[in-house]
């Protein structure tokens, strides 16, 4: 498995492959508060989801490379600069991906956000969909990415991939705050060609298919537990 750092330098407006690991220090500040079971649920996880957010919305639309562009300077001089609107798309899984639109909202170029409903069987672990809101087509956006905090097993990463493939995205990518070794090589083995980022990828997954030592169920401690 490829692990990459975020690009720095000279080429750090190119496309990134595979998995990044988001370690800017507010990143893993925010995910270690996210980790605390001290952290109260609701507003307190939320503040740190919104920040953990921030980080991913800085470093996933440099998927998309941007347009030269030249200006003048109040020095009557021109410099080259770059224009940067990506057309982008979000797709939260809810609810837990909820906890990252956030960060997404505040950048200076508008995202579409578009959510998806699926959950966990919690008894054979499978994703079914209950919500599913795409049927046009989506070959307008630059990028398309899926939002849902937990890379646990990937059923449900893969099933929200094949349901935007199918539908002509041209670039997806995945952004989660979570994976393990098992999520994240299906969804390479399964979409070779999708980016993922996250802030940590942690060794296990445990009997019930949470992440171990990971940070609980992502969705609860956002919103509580689920009234259905
Ligand atoms: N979903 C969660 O919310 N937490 C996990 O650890 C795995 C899946």
């Amino acid at each position: 498995m490829l692990q990459k750092q975020p690009r720095q330098g000279k080429d750090r407006f190119m496309p990134i492959d595979h998995v990044t690991i988001i370690d800017h220090p507010a990143a893993q500040a925010a995910l270690t508060a996210l980790r605390d079971t001290n952290t109260k649920t609701g507003d307190e996880f939320m503040a740190a989801s919104r920040e953990f957010s921030r980080s991913l919305a800085h470093e996933v639309p440099r998927l998309v490379p941007p347009s030269a562009r030249e200006i003048e300077t109040p020095m009557g001089v021109m410099a080259s600069g770059i224009r940067f609107k990506p057309n982008i798309l979000l797709v939260p899984v809810k609810r837990a991906g909820r906890g990252l639109v956030p960060g997404f909202l505040e950048q200076p170029f508008k995202i579409k956000v578009q959510e998806i409903g699926i959950r966990r069987n919690e008894r054979t672990l499978e994703p079914e969909i209950y919500e599913n809101p795409f049927n046009g087509s989506l070959t307008d956006f630059d990028l398309v990415v899926v939002a849902d905090p937990m890379l646990a097993t990937g059923g449900t990463a893969c099933v929200t991939l094949s349901i935007l493939k199918e539908l002509g995205v041209r670039k997806l990518a995945f952004a989660g705050v979570v994976g393990c070794p098992a999520g994240v090589e299906r969804v390479q083995r399964e979409y070779p060609g999708v980016p993922i980022f996250l802030g940590a990828i942690d060794p296990m997954l445990n009997e019930n298919g949470y992440i171990i030592p990971g940070l609980g169920d992502y969705g609860d401690r956002l919103f509580g537990p689920r009234q259905d």
